[in-house]
């Protein structure tokens, strides 16, 4: 889907259809939808004394004008103004997007929902309407024979004000890279597991890598041996198709002169493994309008590095710990955590970034085969931990145990997993939040003040020192699964182990990852869920870095 900014008049424009968005309450119209009733000869107010137009949240009317450039009109409710936000906006221009594509419009034109009478600041609600439309006019269709209603191709925000437009520019092409990398995830996710094994997830992040001029290395089997990847071995061993761990680098394009050039991954392997290879690409810097100028350099040194780590599962059987049959056809979005890590690597490119960025992604397909893990077999992980495998079902823990052993080898600034690991966090928070686990209390409410921003909630689970004792072993240091109860904090604590002293934080995202029924920005199905959350993370980081008041500052930094 193409997006684009344009200064003007809405009115004048060309569209397959132009969204408005109506207020709740007696208030005249004002802003666009009072140009187009002007135009219309006050058809919408008049639809609005009837009550056949109320404003009402999500309310979506269409109406057909006698007016060629525009010959559909789709009028969204925004709801009461004391009740406009982002995410009411966001919601919103999604509802209208989706109804503008069953009609068959093809684009759509429309303005910043909120910005006017609606108090919002422009640039938030620019960003909101662009990613709501994006997120809303969503489908997966790689596999029907009849895709339905034409797709909506095209999204215009027209803004009247020259100054105003500028200024919403870089937020509008923030909001398209994370919506595009949302809807990447999403694709990922639906894949079904027959075409997406961990060397076509493989296959998928070097092209992704590729254009986003990231560096990426994928460690086969005898890689892994050599690291010592026993936990992240074992979960693969049951399936035909080989694990693989996935290592991609983004050397951050925000930094002075020369820092992002010089850096390399260095990890400290055993003789004979492979090192990643430093990013030989030159400048990637897509966007001039998003770089982070000069005067505000960045902080945080050009050598820290911020790690993703995605849970990427291909297909979750349970192994010999088989799964019970309803709903095992979801699991083949169990690589969601490594699928929201490669939509973030493919937005990085707009963030210019003044750290770097390393995805690991540890993947496998969990299967019973008959060299697959069984109940009571202990594997070693990376750092040397033995595990007994009381359940095999608890593969995500194996896998991201070893992905945070070799984390703590690059001695990062902040490390964030990502996986859709228990389904005890659903029974927990539903399907209104993932759950954050971290001791770090800064990381914390940076992370949550993302998911805000982003409309990707989070909400703080436990992570007490109480719920160890349940992981210790009696044959082996540690065993994957215990008690049912609390299980997403027993999972939590069992990384923490592995994550050690570095400053870490763990989304559990399985109540989150996957939709049962549509909302306004989610068809059914994979939602993508957690790419705008990090990417929002991210760019606050790199904006937090370059302020005076965090971070030590370098001693050469003139100020
Ligand atoms: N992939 C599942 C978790 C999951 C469940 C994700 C539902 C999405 C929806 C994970 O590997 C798993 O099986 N977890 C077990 C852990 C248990 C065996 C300790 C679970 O939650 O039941
Ligand atoms: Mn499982
Ligand atoms: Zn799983």
């Amino acid at each position: 889907m193409e997006v684009t900014l344009k200064r003007g008049d809405i009115t004048t424009g060309r569209a397959g259809a132009v969204v408005l968005g109506i207020l709740e309450g007696g208030a005249p119209l004002d802003g666009a939808a009072a140009a187009f009733d002007r135009r219309l000869s006050g058809a919408i107010a008049r639809l609005r004394r009837r009550g056949d137009v109320t404003g009402r949240f999500l309310e979506t009317v269409v109406l057909y004008p006698a007016w060629p450039r525009a010959p559909r009109l789709v009028l969204v409710g925004l709801g009461r103004r004391a009740e406009l936000d982002a995410a009411r906006v966001r919601l919103a221009a999604a509802a209208a997007a989706r109804r503008a594509r069953d009609i068959g419009a093809g684009s759509l034109a429309t303005v910043a929902h909120g910005a006017g009478r609606g108090g919002l600041n422009a640039e938030v609600a620019a960003a909101a309407t662009v990613e709501g439309a994006m997120l809303g006019a969503y489908r997966f269709t790689a596999y029907r024979s009849d895709a339905g209603a034409r797709p909506l191709e095209r999204v215009e925000l027209v803004e009247r004000d020259a100054a105003a437009a500028e200024a919403m520019a870089p937020a509008v092409a923030r909001a398209a890279g994370a919506a595009r990398a949302t809807c990447l995830a999403r694709d990922l996710a639906n894949t079904p597991g027959q075409d997406l094994t961990p060397d076509g997830l493989a296959a998928r992040a070097r092209e992704i890598a590729g254009l986003a001029g990231a560096t990426i290395e994928v460690l086969g089997i005898p890689q892994m041996e050599r690291l010592g990847m026993g936990a992240l071995l074992a979960v693969g061993r049951g399936s035909p198709h080989e694990p693989c761990f996935i290592v991609l680098e983004y050397s951050g394009t925000g930094s002075r002169a020369g820092g992002a050039r010089s850096r390399t991954v260095e990890v400290a392997v055993r003789p004979g493994a492979r090192v990643p290879r430093r990013d030989p690409r030159g400048d990637t810097r897509r966007d001039a309008r998003l770089r982070v100028s000069p005067a505000r350099a960045p902080r945080e040194t050009p050598r820290d590095t911020v790690v993703l780590i995605g849970k990427g599962v291909t297909f979750d059987t349970g192994g010999i710990s088989l799964k019970p049959r309803e709903n095992m056809h979801r699991m083949k979005g169990d690589m969601s955590g490594a699928a929201a890590v490669l939509g973030v690597f493919s937005a990085l490119p707009a963030l210019a970034l003044p750290f770097r960025v390393v995805g690991l992604i540890p993947s496998a397909e969990n299967m019973p085969g008959s060299r697959a893990l069984k109940p009571g077999d202990i594997v070693r992980a990376l750092d040397g931990t033995t595990i007994e495998v009381t359940n095999t079902d608890a593969e995500g823990r194996l896998l991201l145990a070893d992905a945070l052993g070799y984390a703590r080898r690059l001695a990062p600034a902040a490390v964030v997993d990502i996986a859709t690991l228990t389904g005890s966090i659903t029974l927990a928070l539903g399907h209104a939040a993932a759950g954050l686990f971290t001791g770090d209390d800064r990381l914390a409410d940076a992370l949550i003040a993302a998911g805000e921003a982003s409309g990707e909630r989070l909400w703080r689970m436990p992570l007490w020192d109480a719920y160890a004792p349940e992981m210790r072993g009696d044959t082996a240091d540690l065993v994957n699964s215990a008690a049912r109860e609390g299980g997403a904090c027993l999972a939590a604590i069992f990384l923490r182990h592995f994550a050690g002293d570095m400053p870490w934080a763990h989304l559990d995202i399985a109540g989150m990852a996957w939709a049962g029924s549509e909302r306004p920005h989610e068809a059914r199905g994979a939602t993508g869920f957690g790419a705008r959350l990090l990417l929002e993370w991210l760019s606050r980081r790199a904006s937090a870095a370059a302020t005076p008041t965090w971070g030590a500052a370098p001693a050469s930094s003139a100020v």
